[in-house]
């Protein structure tokens, strides 16, 4: 019997768009595992009445599935379903580090994110790894196709989570087929700055670096309040805002001091907006541990 423990993660970071990546310190999925003859899952805890059980249907399953690894899997929820925050993928973050350990198959971490990301495939109908690659290695890191960099980084973070549902494929609708030229040279010069920033673990370099005029703006448009807590962040001293994933969560990038005077001013101009949010104060932390 194993415990596994996989962060959520916010994927894109403004300007990397379906390629950048960040582990958070928390909130987590914490996943309990169980060699059996046939794959079972229940899950628990945040939004777990809309996770189905059914092993061919969720994420896990398709990983057990993957790795010939059958085994009860429980999945105690920290990480809602449609936050912006990687919740499908901490759960095959979780199952791909915890079965490969509990059955010994011998993969590498940076394999294990290729597995993983073909579980995600099941709910989100693409194999796509930028949140787990950040959930199974921690840190910062950079997913193409051809494989995976990270670096470490402990880079300070709000993540603020408002009670509203923005569904993937609707945030995936608005973003724009192409760009113009000028806006893609801002954009490298935005991501850039934000993977030198990390390198360093340089709040105000990552902040900067965050600043995306192509993707968020059209996403912004699906979060009420969106600009009203960006500019709530950035007055408290939030080096920088952005959508987390595809949103609703918004995460600030910050220095420690100023954390928790930004986790307040974020909820209050959701709350202004009437909408209830909660705010996680954290960091950029460590990938899936195994307990
Ligand atoms: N990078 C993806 C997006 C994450 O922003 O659409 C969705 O899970």
């Amino acid at each position: 019997m194993l415990i596994v423990r996989a962060p959520a993660t916010s994927a894109n970071l403004g300007s990397g768009f379906d390629v950048f990546g960040a582990a958070l310190g928390r909130p987590a999925d914490v996943v309990r595992l169980e060699r059996a003859e046939r794959t079972s899952i229940r899950v628990t805890g945040a939004g777990s009445q809309y996770i189905p059980e059914d092993p061919d249907e969720n994420t896990v399953g398709a990983v057990a599935e993957a790795l010939d690894a059958p085994a009860h899997i429980e999945i105690d929820k920290g990480v809602r379903p449609a936050s912006g925050l990687g919740s499908s993928a901490a759960s095959a973050a979780a199952a791909a580090v915890g079965l490969n350990e509990l059955y010994g198959r011998g993969y590498s971490r940076e394999e294990l994110v290729s597995i993983a990301a073909e579980g995600e495939a099941v709910v989100s109908g693409t194999a796509h790894a930028d949140n787990v690659a950040p959930s199974i290695l921690g840190g910062f890191t950079v997913a193409r196709a051809d494989g995976v960099a990270q670096v470490d980084a402990s880079i300070p973070l709000v993540a603020c989570l408002p009670e509203i549902v923005v569904s993937t494929r609707d945030a995936r609708a608005v973003v724009p087929d192409g760009m113009r030229m000028e806006q893609l040279v801002d954009v490298v010069g935005s991501a850039a700055t934000l993977a030198i920033g990390m390198a360093r673990d340089d709040p105000a370099l990552v902040g900067t670096g965050m600043a995306d005029g192509v993707v968020t703006p059209a996403r912004a448009e699906l979060i009420a309040g969106y600009d009203a807590v960006r500019e709530a962040a950035l007055e408290s001293g939030a080096t920088g805002v952005t959508i987390s994933g595809a949103g609703p969560a918004v995460i600030a990038a910050c220095r420690e001091p100023d954390r928790r005077e930004i986790a307040g001013a974020m909820v209050d101009a959701f709350e202004a907006e009437d909408v209830d949010a909660r705010a996680y104060q954290t960091r950029i932390g460590e990938g899936t541990t195994i307990h």
